[in-house]
């Protein structure tokens, strides 16, 4: 397979990462009986920076993170902290500190003992100890709650305390599993926040895990995306959010349209998509080649559309004779669902205003820098995947 589609082996980096990642994960796979739970899995990070997995339950995340942070053993493959092959080295050697899905709070201790547990663990004495917990506390804003029980705490102050235990080690990497899909959907937006600012604050690498592309968007500096137990892509939110290089990526992370076209006047790094009379002229992302007369996918997001009276002509733009099917009024923007040539397009207006909605028959506007091309897996591909 070549380099850069779906499913290929190379490691997807963040340029320059590969000379200073700080974490490398290098061909990994995880068996679990027969079956792979992590497949072949290659990536780097570099030092300082919010590193995302995100993906579908079950895609592997959660087996990923536990094989950096040392309790599982991976088949194949190595992991390596700064240039350091480190598969040998037991959890509490790695420098890396986890926080779990579900907290795995200790019920019988208080929040305090809970915070002090691993250096207690490490031997640090009674005093120094007490100093460490009592600045974590402060830190992750729990000063004053050192004597309660988990039991007595909100779910977002348990939360806290697990970042707070993980944290009082100093890890020089702090993996992260879905630390805020226990709470509802207000906190987890406003601590969402305070994730990246305690990142920024500490200048730590994080490895966060989420099956939420929202919070992985915003949150990231980088972001690999996981399918089967694969990386299906990784790079910047907004190269996976505008580029994707898969329909399952495209889809994953937002609303988008799909629609099927033919690749004509392929001349090195650009061809011109063909569908119904239109012709929309689309770069072609690195690594991706496409062949004369081939069928892909024009990729547009619906706010990267614009709807203008029926016959409206702008220039730089192609304009598609429509008809509105339906909308729905979002708060934010109108969801617009418009017939061409008998395929439905989603349109988002932003700021839609009062009384100013369209009906009937429209022109839908396409800036063709806005579209981007999705080559589909061949079967040959699917059966080998
Ligand atoms: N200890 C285990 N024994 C057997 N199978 C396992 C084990 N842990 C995970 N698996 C399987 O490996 C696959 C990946 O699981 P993993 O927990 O890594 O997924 P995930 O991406 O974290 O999912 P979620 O978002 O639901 O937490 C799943 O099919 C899961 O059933
Ligand atoms: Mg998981």
């Amino acid at each position: 397979m070549a380099d850069g589609q779906p499913g290929s082996s190379a490691p997807e980096v963040l340029p320059g990462a590969a000379e200073t990642a700080h974490l490398r994960v290098d061909n990994v796979t995880k068996r679990f009986g027969a079956a792979k739970a992590v497949d072949n899995v290659s990536f780097a990070i570099p030092r300082g920076a919010f590193a995302t997995l995100l993906g579908p339950s079950g895609c592997g995340k959660t087996t990923t993170l536990r094989m950096i942070a040392g309790f599982y053993d991976p088949d194949e493959g190595d992991i390596v902290l700064s240039g350091k092959r480190i598969n040998q080295l037991p959890a509490h050697r790695r420098g890396t500190a986890m926080v779990f899905q579900d907290y795995a709070l200790f019920p019988h201790m208080t929040v305090k003992d809970n915070v002090g547990y691993g250096l207690r663990v490490a031997g640090v004495p009674g005093k120094e100890r007490e100093r460490r917990v009592a600045e974590t506390l402060e830190f992750v804003g729990l000063g004053g709650l050192g004597h309660r029980w988990p039991n007595q705490l909100s779910g977002g102050q348990q939360q806290r305390v697990a970042v707070g235990r993980a944290l009082v080690v100093r890890p020089q990497i702090l993996l992260l599993d879905e630390p805020l899909s226990n709470l509802d959907a207000k906190l987890r937006e406003s601590l969402r926040w305070e994730m990246r600012e305690l990142q920024q604050q500490l200048r730590m690498t994080f490895i966060y895990v989420t099956h939420d592309q929202d919070e992985a968007l915003s949150l990231s500096d980088w972001i690999a995306v996981m399918n089967q137990g694969r990386v299906e892509q990784a790079g910047t939110p907004w190269e996976i959010y505008y580029r994707p290089r898969t329909e399952f990526l495209a889809d994953f992370v937002g609303a988008v349209n799909l629609v099927p076209a033919i690749a004509r006047d392929v001349r090195g790094a650009t061809a011109v998509l063909a569908f119904g009379g239109a012709r929309v002229p689309v770069g072609l992302p690195p690594g991706v080649s496409v062949r004369e007369d081939q069928e892909v996918r024009l990729s547009v997001r619906p706010e990267s559309l614009w709807l203008a009276s029926a016959g409206a002509t702008a220039q730089g733009m192609i304009s598609l004779a429509g008809t509105v099917a339906r909308r729905a009024f979002l708060g934010d923007i109108m969801r617009y669902w418009i017939n061409v040539d008998g395929r439905e397009w989603i349109v988002d207006q932003a700021d839609p205003g009062a009384g100013v909605a369209f009906e009937g028959s429209v022109s839908l506007m396409l800036r063709p820098e806005r579209a981007h091309v999705i080559v589909p897996a061949t079967p040959a591909e699917l059966s080998s995947g």
